[in-house]
């Protein structure tokens, strides 16, 4: 078991109306001026937002509001949102949805603790020192930004995709309650379960055999996978609801992978696709994940064998991903994925934007460098 520092700060409130907590949540936690962040109108939708401006107003928490954020979130509106929140004097930002907007919160909370410009942190110019906190009111379990020190960016003007990993960014609160996730559509339920299924899988996929970490990550990957299945045909079963969400947060916050080293390859490939394409991060992973299992296999035969005994029932791993992610609506290919092939120029980009030039290299489990980078873009191009 390698050393390692598990820190987990972010408070859970789970369960029925657990967002009527707002207002006590974000006085606990010194909110003196709120930024309420969301999406593209599903929280409008719903009545969350107007809930949760009512309840704000009722116990007197000052707030100005910044929607529009979309699927794989943009950083020109996270600079909006910094000089947003710097002149109307912000000390807390509310993300209410799912990763996209946590991460736009996230980007803008390092942008206001920071003088220079934010995009540095993803670039890896500089180190962040210090974030303005942020609390979630969740609507979708997928990403696992709640709890995680991750942040994901697409930056617009120069089309690409970067994460920044600091302790500073993990959300101070999550509120969970399952039942708004009822109104999630059948893709992005999916979509949802694919991403928590390989933030497990990224940390399972490691040359470090733990008997504990293995016993979560089996227990998580088979829970999520049934339940995945079930709540399709039953979207509006709370059980299965709840399983799913808070599967999601424990997928992500670092507990599964205690005491080993991470993949997270499938990860650094499938931001490319989002970048190139524009298609749901989840999409993206399950359309590359059967390639890159075939590609990896022979550095460690035994890992898979430990994946289809205690997590698919004995079955033979590669097709039963692939059956299983087709079951639930999901590509298993990049055709699949994106309605065609793509070109050769567009697998040469995405290997090269992945390889940062050509040197950076992704992955633990096999290190992939451009050239093996082709290869599984390729091999998932069939
Ligand atoms: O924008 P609105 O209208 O709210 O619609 C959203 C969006 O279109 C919709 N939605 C959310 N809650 C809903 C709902 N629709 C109906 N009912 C609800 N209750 O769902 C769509 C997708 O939302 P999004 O936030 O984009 O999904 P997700 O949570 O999968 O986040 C994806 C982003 O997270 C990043 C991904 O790369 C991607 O940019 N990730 C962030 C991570 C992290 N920070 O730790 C880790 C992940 O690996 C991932 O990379
Ligand atoms: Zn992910």
């Amino acid at each position: 078991m390698t050393d390692f520092h598990f820190f987990t700060p972010t408070e859970i409130v789970f369960g029925r109306s657990s967002e009527e907590q707002l207002p006590c949540l974000l006085k606990k936690h010194g909110a003196n001026k709120v930024l309420l962040h969301f999406g593209g109108g599903s929280a409008e939708r719903s009545g969350l937002l107007l809930k949760i401006r009512t309840m704000l107003d009722a116990a007197g928490i000052p707030f100005v509001e910044l929607g529009g954020v979309v699927p794989n979130p943009r950083l020109s509106l996270v600079r909006k949102g910094i000089a947003l929140c710097k002149a109307e004097g912000v000390d807390f930002i509310l993300a209410v949805g799912g990763g996209s907007v946590i991460d736009s919160s996230k980007g803008i909370g390092y942008g206001l603790a920071y003088d220079g410009d934010v995009w540095d942190f993803f670039d890896a110019k500089a180190k962040p020192a210090g974030a303005v906190p942020v609390g979630v009111v969740l609507t979708i379990p997928a990403s696992g930004s709640e709890m995680s020190d991750s942040t994901v960016l697409t930056n617009d003007e120069l089309e690409l995709k970067r994460g920044c990993n600091s302790d500073f960014c993990r959300p101070r609160f999550a509120v969970m309650n399952p039942e708004r996730t009822f109104t999630l559509p059948a893709f992005q339920t999916a979509c949802g379960v694919t991403d928590i299924l390989m933030h497990t899988l990224e940390r399972y996929f490691s040359k470090t055999h733990l008997d504990i970490s293995d016993a979560i990550a089996e227990g998580l990957l088979r829970t999520v996978m049934d339940a995945g299945r079930k709540v399709l045909e039953d979207p509006f079963n709370y059980e299965l609801r709840a399983t799913i969400m808070w599967a999601g947060s424990l997928s992500h916050n670092g507990l599964t992978g205690c005491g080993a080293v991470a993949d997270f390859g499938t990860h650094r490939l499938e931001h490319e696709l989002s970048t190139m394409y524009g298609v749901a991060h989840g999409a993206g992973l399950a359309a590359l994940w059967c390639s890159w299992a075939k590609y990896v296999m022979s550095e460690d035969p035994s890992r898979f064998e430990s994946f289809s005994r205690n997590v698919l029932g004995g079955k033979e791993p590669l097709g039963t991903m692939k059956d299983y992610f087709r079951s639930i609506g999901m590509p298993a290919s990049i055709p699949e994925l994106i309605g065609r092939k793509a070109t050769e120029e567009e697998i040469e980009t995405m290997a090269l934007r992945c390889s940062r030039g050509g040197d950076f290299k992704v992955g633990n489990f096999k290190v992939l460098g451009k050239k093996e980078m082709l290869d599984i873009y390729k091999m998932a191009n069939e």
